[in-house]
């Protein structure tokens, strides 16, 4: 397994919309892993194929807390099947937009269909935390950020300041 570098704000490869997955192969399970290791050594708690710079519809979750035993979760072409009428608010972060945090609201409970690491078709009720981070992570095969989901305001002091931040690295 390798830790890939991660895709920081404003690369515009964040905004590219992720493609289908055809085959799950012994190639994808392979990033599947690359992606898990790279998301335990940041650390965070999920993290799409785009943050690495692959354009492929797939991410991973763990919600297991320090000292538990690991629970990686590994979600190939999700997608949402449906949303609850009520919503929660969660406190967001993204490993693309390092320690920066923000109140977002979504639907509290989501179906989702997807295949496993094997390929297999599952289907998971998700809510709580596992609901937020699934909307969190299927918006980026879309192209879409959490900062997209607060104020205007609020998204353009975000980006004004890493792109001053990825500028003065360039130097
Ligand atoms: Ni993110």
């Amino acid at each position: 397994m390798t830790i890939k570098p991660l895709i920081i704000l404003p690369d515009p490869v964040l905004r590219q919309v992720s493609k289908p997955i055809e085959r799950v192969d012994a190639d994808l399970q392979r990033l599947s892993d690359d992606m898990l290791e790279t998301m335990y050594d940041a650390p965070g708690i999920g993290l799409a194929a785009i943050q690495i710079g692959v354009p492929r519809r797939m991410l991973v979750i763990d919600l297991s807390k320090e000292g538990e035993e690991k629970q990686p979760l590994v979600f190939i072409n999700p997608e949402i099947v449906s949303s609850s009428e009520d919503r929660s608010v969660y406190e967001e972060g993204c490993l693309s937009i390092p320690d920066y945090y923000a109140e977002v609201e979504r639907p509290a409970k989501v179906t989702v269909k997807y295949l496993d690491r094997e390929g297999k078709e599952q289907s998971v009720e998700a809510d709580g935390l596992l609901a937020t981070c699934l909307q969190h992570e299927i918006d980026h095969l879309n192209g879409v950020l959490f900062i997209d989901h607060i104020s205007r305001l609020k998204r353009e002091m975000v980006i004004k300041k890493f792109t001053k931040a990825a500028k003065s690295k360039a130097l």
